[in-house]
Order: C-alpha cells, then sequence, then structure tokens
C-alpha cells in the first residue's frame, strides 16, 4: 500500500532469491622445502602445519588449535634460509621457495635455551607436554642456579584454583576468556618484566571480578597454573592419581546446546568435567554449569 509521500514507508520488494554466497578466498598452492624435502601447501598454511603435514616434528607451547597463535613462548620456531631470525612457526604462513629447517643446531640451541629459562622461573612440575621435550634438548634449568620464585596459590572460590608460580605467561587463558572465546574479558596480564603476571582487574579475587566460572581458562592451560578445586584437593592429600581415572562422554544435560562432555572419574566420583577440543560445538569449551555443575550426582550417591 503506497500513501503521500514523506508519509508512508514503502519497504522495497524482498529478493526473489537469497542473497548469492560470498566466492570462497582461492588459496594458490605455495611449493618450498622442509628439512630438505619438498612440500607443497595452500596459501595461508602456517609453518607449523606445513611442517606436521610432513611428519616434522615441532614443539609448541602457546599454541593450541582452538585459539589464534599469541607468539608468546617461542618454543616453536624453525629457521628459514636467508632470514635473520628465527621464525615462530606456529604463526609465520608459508611462503613460496621457503628453505625451512625444524632441527638445525640453531634451532636446537633456542629451544633448548626457552626450556631452560622457563624452567628455572616457572615450576613446571604439572607442564606434562613439557617434559619429553626436556629431555629431548637435554635442557638443564638448573644451571643458571635459581630456584623458581615462590607464590601463594590462590585458592578463592569453590570452583578452580589459581597456581601463578606454574604460569609461563603463554596468554591462552587470557585469549580464551577474551575474543576467542568467552569475551568476558575478567583477566589479563598486569605488570613488565619479571613482574608480569595474568591478574583480575586490580587484582581482586576471583567472586570479586568479571569471571563467570565457564573455567575455559582451565581447559587451555598447559601448565595446570589453573585447575580445578576438586584437582587441587585431591593432589594436596596426594590422592589425585590419573591411572586409575576413567573418561565417559556423555551429553551436558542443563540446556538445548547439548554440549558434549567427558567426565573424568576416579574412586566412582566425578573429579574433573572436560569436552573435546575437536568438538564443532564446543570446541573445548562449556559453561559453568557443564563444567562445574556434577556435584549433585556425587550428594544423591551418598545420600542413597
Ligand atoms: S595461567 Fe596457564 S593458560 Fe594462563 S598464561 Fe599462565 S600458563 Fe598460560
Ligand atoms: S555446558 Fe552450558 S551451554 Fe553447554 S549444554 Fe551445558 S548448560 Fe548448555
Ligand atoms: S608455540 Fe609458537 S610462539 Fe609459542
Amino acid at each position: 500500500m503506497s500513501g503521500p509521500q514523506g508519509l508512508w514507508y514503502e519497504p522495497p520488494p524482498p529478493p526473489s532469491r537469497p542473497p548469492e554466497v560470498p566466492p570462497e578466498e582461492r588459496r594458490d598452492p605455495i611449493a618450498l622445502t622442509i628439512d630438505g624435502r619438498a612440500v607443497t601447501v595452500p596459501q595461508g598454511t602456517t609453518l607449523l602445519e606445513a611442517c606436521r603435514s610432513v611428519g616434522a616434528s615441532v614443539p609448541t607451547l602457546c599454541y593450541i588449535e582452538t585459539l589464534h597463535p599469541a607468539n608468546a613462548c617461542r618454543l616453536c620456531v624453525v629457521e628459514v634460509e636467508g632470514a635473520r631470525t628465527l621464525a615462530p612457526a606456529c604463526s609465520r604462513k608459508v611462503e613460496a621457495g621457503m628453505k625451512v629447517a625444524t632441527d638445525s643446531p640453531r634451532v636446537r640451541t633456542s629451544r633448548k635455551v626457552v626450556l631452560e629459562l622457563l624452567g628455572s622461573s616457572t615450576d613446571l612440575s604439572l607442564a606434562k607436554g613439557l617434559h619429553p621435550e626436556i629431555e629431548r634438548y637435554g635442557a638443564r634449568p638448573e644451571r643458571f642456579g635459581v630456584a623458581p620464585p615462590e607464590k601463594p596459590v590462590k585458592v578463592d572460590n569453590d570452583l578452580y584454583v589459581r597456581d601463578y608460580a606454574k604460569c609461563v605467561l603463554c596468554y591462552r587463558c587470557v585469549q580464551a576468556c577474551g575474543t576467542d572465546a568467552q569475551n568476558t574479558f575478567a583477566i589479563g596480564v598486569a605488570g613488565r618484566g619479571h613482574e608480569a603476571t595474568i591478574s583480575t582487574e586490580h587484582d581482586v579475587p576471583l567472586p570479586e571480578s568479571a569471571c563467570v566460572y565457564c573455567g575455559n581458562c582451565i581447559a587451555v592451560c598447559p601448565t595446570g597454573a589453573l585447575i580445578p578445586r576438586t584437582e587441587h584437593e585431591l593432589r594436596k592429600k596426594g590422592a589425585w592419581d590419573e591411572a586409575r581415572q576413567t573418561k565417559t562422554t556423555t551429553v551436558c544435560p542443563y540446556c538445548g546446546v547439548g554440549c558434549p562432555l567427558e567426565l573424568h572419574v576416579q574412586d566412582e566420583r566425578i573429579v574433573k568435567v572436560t569436552s573435546p577440543l575437536d568438538d564443532s560445538t564446543t570446541h573445548g569449551n562449556l559453561c559453568v554449569k557443564g563444567r562445574f555443575g556434577f556435584e549433585f550426582v556425587q550428594l544423591r550417591r551418598s545420600k542413597s
């Protein structure tokens, strides 16, 4: 229906068919060599992906598939012929004609020193992924003659514990709390140099911060600096034993999203809940209910 001009608004007719899907970005093949082997990968591939595609083993620490590369640890460096500095494989994109060495003496020395610096300033006892690398590169953090500084464990809520003596400042938790997953921005890096640490705003306790207890930071922490309170209590008693734990996959009962859950069970009690990183719904992320809302199961068991 039309009316006097300027008084009635007549919307344009709806499109006769849905808008076209934008064309897929063209990814030309890129040829390079990795450890002397010729490789061809699509444009935009990272050096890490290219190295892994030919079975070259490149260690990583701050990198995880579900987050943007933070480029924080430099453990993944590789040598590119003609380049002045070593390149972080997790974020550097392939370029035509690159000649990449993943295990040259320079690369090995760099990774060894990175591991030694981390080990001399941080408690790596729960960083299980790093133990084989420390052995592989013959890293000896003790040669610096200093012990990692002691920091009190932050236990200020019922759900998870922060032990920053174990933190390697990989930024994963900050990214998971920010735009890469949760968009809550409850934590960030505070301080500079040796004083740098992960912190809530003004270092307030978690219950006074913006944290919503999704626990997505715990899910990505590679060093055990962030762990569920249940795990912390069992470790304190010397009772945490992964060899005795089973993992059962199920579906979260709380809402219609239906996130897949992995229940870690020890001695017939749920001790931790995770979600698979490679799941297309969660990418390892959960909300507070899915990750921590399991105590009612144990209560019902103890009453019956
Ligand atoms: S707390 Fe864990 S995830 Fe966060 S920066 Fe430290 S080591 Fe990385
Ligand atoms: S984890 Fe949270 S979002 Fe996922 S199904 Fe459970 S209640 Fe829903
Ligand atoms: S894994 Fe590449 S910089 Fe940390």
